[in-house]
């Protein structure tokens, strides 16, 4: 029954044939949420992302194809993309049959959400890795062991082991899932890399400003955090650091950072926060690299001229040092 699903990047695979694959890892991913609000009402969204970037778009309530990058479309022509629109509202249909009768049979509550995650990635030495998860309410629920080609349980309750029994038992079903996901879908992801080569080598140059956080007041001993927000910089991978008196600041308690966050517009942004004792006569920098910068880093010193003491200033631009 989920054959069709897994359709789609076979349907990729019509495509050009497969060229070399760009640095770094590199995933195909297919998100699936469907929301059963009773045995007659339910929702379905899907979308496809190529690493980070949003390439296709479903809404069930018509099971149309969305494109959200200008290259998404390509590879397939309109009546192909409306053929795998035609299978996602039938393979739609059966799913939704499928779970209001086996959720009836345990005795389960409505409402409550599924969520499907499959796909492939490819590693820089050339080996690939599949997975196919759910989850049930936010919860893992099952998941395809690639390499075995059966499904199995991540929890222990009766919903979660029938379905498994009657996924397992389509071994037909199973046989081809492994295939397009080891084969197809690897496939797919190359031909992908290359139709979207210009939006994954999109560089966009971070903006850094240095701030201290809540000054404390005149005269007591307590720690003074400073604050180096980076913001606005794609791809993902950045490096940020501090610099006492020129030297780089080992990891340790005075360090903390937000992780990586995404911003609206796909560029992300971080905080890196180090803890000085106030007047302590060191100097302090803020040091970000990114392969946007060309080679070169940003350097924001703390308290030059440019930089402000206050909380929450308006960024402003760091020139490259
Ligand atoms: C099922 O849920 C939908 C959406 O929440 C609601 O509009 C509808 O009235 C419900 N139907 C029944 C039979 O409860
Ligand atoms: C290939 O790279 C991946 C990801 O970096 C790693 O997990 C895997 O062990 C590597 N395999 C080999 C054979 O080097
Ligand atoms: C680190 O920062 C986070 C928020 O960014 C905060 O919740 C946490 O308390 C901080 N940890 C320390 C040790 O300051």
């Amino acid at each position: 029954m989920l054959l069709p699903l897994l359709l789609l990047p076979w349907a990729w695979g019509a495509l050009a044939a497969s060229p070399p694959v760009p640095p770094g890892s590199l995933t195909l991913r297919l998100l699936k949420t469907n929301v059963f609000h009773n045995a007659s009402s339910s929702n379905m969204e899907g979308m496809a992302l190529l690493g980070d970037l949003e390439t296709h778009f479903m809404d069930c309530s018509t099971c149309r194809i969305r494109f959200l990058q200008p290259w998404a479309q390509q590879g397939l022509t309109p009546r192909q993309w409306q053929d795998l629109e035609t299978m996602f509202h039938g393979y739609l249909s059966k799913f939704i049959f499928l779970m209001n009768k086996v959720v009836k049979d345990e005795g389960e509550h409505y409402p409550f959400v599924t969520q499907f995650s499959l796909g492939c990635e490819l590693h820089l030495n050339g080996t690939s890795r599949q997975f196919y998860d759910a989850a049930m309410n936010g919860e893992d629920f099952i998941s395809f062991n690639v390499d075995l080609g059966t499904w199995v349980a991540q929890r222990g309750d009766k919903l979660a082991l029938s379905i498994r029994d009657l996924l397992n038992q389509d071994k037909s079903t199973s046989a081809t899932t492994q295939f397009l996901l080891r084969t197809t879908c690897v496939s797919e992801l190359q031909s992908f890399v290359q139709y979207g080569k210009e939006s994954l080598a999109r560089q966009e140059r971070p903006v850094a400003v240095v701030f201290a956080r809540a000054p404390p007041p005149a005269g007591t001993p307590a720690p003074l955090l400073l604050v180096c927000r980076v913001t606005g910089f794609y791809p993902r991978p950045i490096r940020v650091a501090w610099l006492q008196d020129g030297e780089e600041v080992g990891p340790g308690w005075r360090l903390n950072s937000s992780g990586i966050l995404p911003n609206a517009d796909l560029t992300y942004q971080l905080r890196s926060s180090l803890a000085v004792g106030p007047g302590d006569g060191h100097s302090y920098a803020c040091r970000v690299e990114h392969s946007s910068l060309g080679g070169q880093s940003l350097l924001i010193p703390w308290g030059a001229t440019g930089t402000s003491d206050q909380e929450n200033p308006e960024p402003e631009g760091a020139a490259p040092a």
